[in-house]
């Protein structure tokens, strides 16, 4: 005889089994979303303008992890001018500790009109450098077809080379100090300090970027050797002695004032130029200018064994802000050589694609004010780029 089941019985199997059914599903959930690769990401917007750059950063962030499929926490750090006038607090040791526990940084612009000059920049920015051991300051300097450039003459093809700075000594140290100031004799030292293992790496770091990318592998050694007799001399010892060790790599030299004269005649000569900090941070303002302005250029500090912080090279521009006229791009471009570093290529490549359509077929201009476009809208359509089949 069949035993009848009764209703009770019949309800308690109908949701075992629908109980099962969900639990494989979200083991299956689970195993997927473990595959995926999951990136804490620290956002410091800043001052000025920064917000409104970051915040269309973010927008491509997010396009281009839906389409590539990874995942990203983000965790915003309000560090910055407002900040330090309600607090006096710059880099508090307990957020600098938080930022060392992240994936990488994403930052806007430091610099407040109302904070005297240095204290923002040293606090924060050259902190997080220090502190963080990013040694390398990455900045490419690449004419996108379609954009404007002072060069008369100059075509893509000429503009295309790398940057390599070092980014956490010589005179940005701050070593040094003022002596008997206000008075007569007063006397201010502010030394450059070079180490053996910091010129080193930094030069090892661009010979090693030089043989990875595609272009002349030729590295250009930019310094001072006719008068900073001392620094330079350690520099050009490392570069030759680095060089050794990668074949088929022509090197060259430049003296800093020359090589502003060759970027703006000859910029098709550069692959890659390693450099120190202070002649790094002034050839690549003009760097900025030959590639289309600062509403394009975008750098990274880079610590390969740890957390690099990427950030557009414009600055605060108090100017403009809260008007929704400056270029994203340069932010925009930052996130993807953050992604780039990340080991997210494919997202990269696709946002540099977007990017040189947008300036190609849409921003009139990469001057503020002059885009044709809001801050919003070029992030736009950027984003309609990358969805775009
Ligand atoms: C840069 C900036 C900084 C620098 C300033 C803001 C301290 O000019 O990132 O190039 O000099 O490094
Ligand atoms: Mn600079």
């Amino acid at each position: 005889m069949l035993k009848q089941a009764c209703p009770e019985e019949i309800l308690k199997q109908v949701q075992n089994d629908t109980f099962r059914v969900q639990h494989d599903m979200l083991r299956l959930d689970i195993r997927e979303e473990r595959m995926r690769k999951m990136y804490n990401i620290a956002v410091i917007p800043g001052d000025g303008t920064g917000p409104e750059v970051v915040a269309e950063g973010l927008k491509v962030l997010k396009a281009v992890s839906e389409k590539f499929k990874f995942k990203y926490h983000l965790e915003h750090f309000d560090l910055g001018g407002e900040r330090y006038l309600e607090t006096r607090e710059t880099l508090p040791d307990s957020v600098l500790e938080e930022l060392k526990g992240m994936d990488v940084i994403y930052l806007g612009a430091i610099g407040h009109p109302e904070v005297r000059p240095g204290i923002l920049e040293k606090g924060i920015l050259l902190t997080i450098r220090f502190q963080l051991d990013q040694y390398i300051n990455l900045r490419p300097i690449k004419l996108y077809p379609g954009v404007e450039t002072p060069l008369k003459d100059k075509k893509p093809e000429d503009i295309d080379f790398i940057v390599v700075r070092e980014n956490t000594e010589g005179a940005y140290l701050g070593a040094g100090g003022l002596f008997k100031k206000g008075t007569p004799d007063e006397i201010a030292i502010q030394e450059a300090i070079h180490t053996r293992k910091g010129v080193e790496r930094c030069i090892r770091f661009a010979f090693e970027y030089c043989r990875k990318r595609n272009r002349k592998k030729k590295v250009t050694l930019c310094g001072k050797t006719n008068v900073l007799t001392y620094a330079f001399d350690l520099w050009e010892r490392a570069f030759h002695e680095v060089a050794k060790e990668f074949e088929g790599i022509e090197t060259d030299y430049a003296h800093v004032d020359a090589i502003c004269m060759w970027m703006v005649k000859n910029p098709e000569w550069f692959d890659v130029i390693v450099t120190d900090n202070m002649f790094g941070d002034i050839i690549t303002d003009l760097g900025a200018m030959i590639q289309g302005g600062l509403g394009i250029a975008a750098g990274g500090n880079i610590n390969p064994n740890g957390v690099s912080m990427f950030e557009p090279m414009g600055g605060s521009a108090p100017k403009y802000t809260g008007k929704g006229v400056v270029s994203p791009l340069a932010a925009i471009s930052a996130c993807q050589m953050m992604l780039e570093h990340l080991g997210e290529e494919e997202a990269a490549r696709k946002i540099e694609g977007a990017i040189m359509k947008v300036v190609r077929h849409d921003v009139k201009s990469l001057t503020a004010g002059k885009m044709g476009y809001t801050t919003s809208e070029v992030g736009d359509l950027v984003v309609k780029y990358i969805n775009k089949k």
